[in-house]
């Protein structure tokens, strides 16, 4: 069988390249700006399998500009960037990096807590900007975490990550979630089930760990924003369509809530310039994942869904595995 001619969106990592170059032909987007939309409708024309990135938009238009290809392999646990019905309905492999990322997200997430509930970043403002006068008992007073409570909105791997971190904390942990969670789970991680209305009322954080789906878009709208205490702080390392950031800007502004932290957005790379302008807010450019050791591992997931495909193994993370029972 003639070698794969793969198109990868980005040069990876040197250990995904290596997995790749073996069996494939490679041809690897190289420029540091992202592919431009044309550039990849031409050259994922012919290609055999595509490993791509969440920036890359996987719809009809581009499957229909690459009818031979067999696969797609999404550098990300996040794949609301890929049409996975369009790729079933032409037979194509989709495949995403679950797991690898769990415990690097989670970590994030915390990160991104802490500092706004101590303002870090307003302290490092201060530094840098060579106003900082000495200590001072009133200077940027944040709110305790310890022995607060977390609400978690998605409990799933990084959803109960994100949760077993807080024992350390000896927090009160709530989550809700579609499914509840084995009973053993809830005892391991001291997480009470909990409808999310009555989440939002409660916690003193809470920390978004949903899939961008129809019904999670805004999740976190005026309406959600007006049930939580004044008090309270949102987290988001999920994506950021999952935030009416318009509605967020508007709460801070009228002092709803206490303040955000925010790794994703509606817009990337645009932020909402009501987001930038507040203190209040910790913005991070989407990096909840971005440990050499995690981005490197996935970079390797993707390749070996790809190779897998090609050996004539499944791909172990296929999103659409029908596409296989139906060649088979
Ligand atoms: C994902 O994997 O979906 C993240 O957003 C990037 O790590």
């Amino acid at each position: 069988m003639p070698r794969p001619k793969v198109l990868s969106t980005h040069p990876l990592f040197p250990a995904a390249r290596t997995i790749l170059d073996a069996p494939c032909d490679m041809d690897y987007w190289k420029n540091p700006e992202r592919i431009p939309r044309a550039e990849l409708l031409a050259r994922a024309a012919g290609r055999d399998a595509m490993v791509c990135l969440l920036t890359e938009k996987v719809d009809d238009e581009l499957l229909a500009a690459a009818p031979t290809l067999r696969m797609v392999a999404n550098v990300a646990v996040g794949y609301d960037n890929i049409d996975v019905a369009a790729c079933t309905r032409r037979g194509v492999a989709a495949s995403n990096t679950p797991g690898v990322l769990d415990e690097t997200t989670a970590d994030f997430a915390w990160a991104l807590l802490m500092a706004v509930a101590r303002r870090i970043g307003e302290g490092e403002q201060l530094i840098r900007s060579g106003q900082w006068k000495g200590w001072d008992l009133d200077q940027l007073c944040g709110g305790d975490v310890s022995g607060k409570t977390l609400g978690v909105v998605g409990f799933g791997r990084i959803g109960r990550a994100v949760a077993r971190r807080a024992i350390g904390f000896k927090m009160r942990v709530l989550y809700s979630d579609a499914v509840r969670a084995p009973r053993e789970v809830e005892e391991e991680l001291h997480a009470e089930f909990i409808d999310r209305d009555a989440l939002f009322a409660v916690a003193d954080f809470i920390s978004l760990h949903v899939p961008l789906l129809p019904d999670t878009h805004h999740l976190i709208s005026t309406a959600t924003l007006s049930k939580m205490k004044a008090t309270a702080y949102i987290i988001n390392t999920s994506r950021g369509p999952v935030v009416d950031e318009a509605a967020l800007v508007a709460a801070l502004e009228a002092k709803k809530i206490a303040g955000a932290a925010l790794d994703v957005y509606e817009r990337e790379p645009q932020v909402h310039p009501g987001l930038i302008a507040r203190k209040d807010v910790v913005l991070a450019p989407h990096i909840a994942s971005a440990s050499l050791e995690t981005r490197t591992k996935m970079a390797c997931m993707a390749a070996e869904n790809v190779v897998a495909l090609f050996d004539g193994r499944r791909p172990p993370n296929i999103l659409n595995p029908d596409v296989l029972a139906a060649k088979s």
